[in-house]
């Protein structure tokens, strides 16, 4: 299984819904709330997120890069999110989180920025439907991969299996043509893709050739 799941911060955003519309046939639209707090850029919120969910049928994904993902997360399953992502660094109460977005009917996900190892929060696996190894450092679309966060999907890999779970393993940054193969290699199933997809010529042919090549 690949899933592949177009990043928004790489779209018109005065044409959000036309842009979302797009690439119809990707698997989740990936879209980064960031704060200005927790990463050093600022983007949407939810009135934008309640927006989006009326525009298109594809089911939302959310990444929040904001402080205080404890306070906000079950905002944006309420504005219509099928799929929120916290980060470890900025959650005061990873379980009690997750537990909260699953009630509510959403995967709850919890994303790792490159320094932040996998070990420590092993045992939270299970509370979770996704883990994101972040494979740049979050904040910016068109950033440069970062390889050496390859060991760490494979470990992340490695720790899903031990715990017999079925949750899916989510790499964002950098994701293009030339990288996923090797982050499928190193076990992960569902792609964030920004710039490969909305600067590409045709953003729904990206996403077709994109999945064919995370599971050759
Ligand atoms: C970066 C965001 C990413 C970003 C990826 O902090 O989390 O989702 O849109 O963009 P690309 O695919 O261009 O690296
Ligand atoms: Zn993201």
């Amino acid at each position: 299984m690949a899933l592949i799941n177009p990043s928004i911060l790489s779209a018109d955003f005065s044409r959000l819904a036309e842009e979302a519309r797009a690439v119809e046939g990707a698997d989740w639209l990936h879209v980064d709330v960031m704060d200005n707090h927790f990463v050093p850029n600022l983007t949407l919120g939810v009135p934008v997120v309640e927006s989006l969910s009326r525009a298109t049928d594809t089911p939302l994904d959310l990444h929040l890069m904001i402080e205080d993902p404890d306070r906000w997360a079950p905002r944006y399953v309420e504005a219509g999110a099928g799929s929120v992502t916290f980060h470890a660094e900025a959650a005061a109460a990873p379980v009690r989180l997750a537990r909260e977005i699953r009630a509510q009917g959403a995967r709850a996900s919890m994303a790792l920025k490159p320094a932040t190892p996998i070990e420590p929060y092993e045992d939270l696996l299970p509370e979770l439907d996704m883990v994101l190894i972040m494979t740049v450092e979050p904040g910016f679309g068109g950033q440069a991969f970062l390889d050496i966060m390859l060991p760490k999907i494979r470990r992340t890999r490695e720790l899903i299996s031990r715990h017999g779970l079925q949750m899916w393993l989510q790499v964002d940054g950098g994701v293009s043509a030339s990288t996923i193969e090797r982050c499928a290699e190193a076990g992960a199933d569902v792609f964030v893709a920004g710039s490969a997809v909305y600067g590409a010529d045709d953003p729904a042919k990206a996403v077709r050739e994109l999945r064919e090549q995370a599971v050759a």
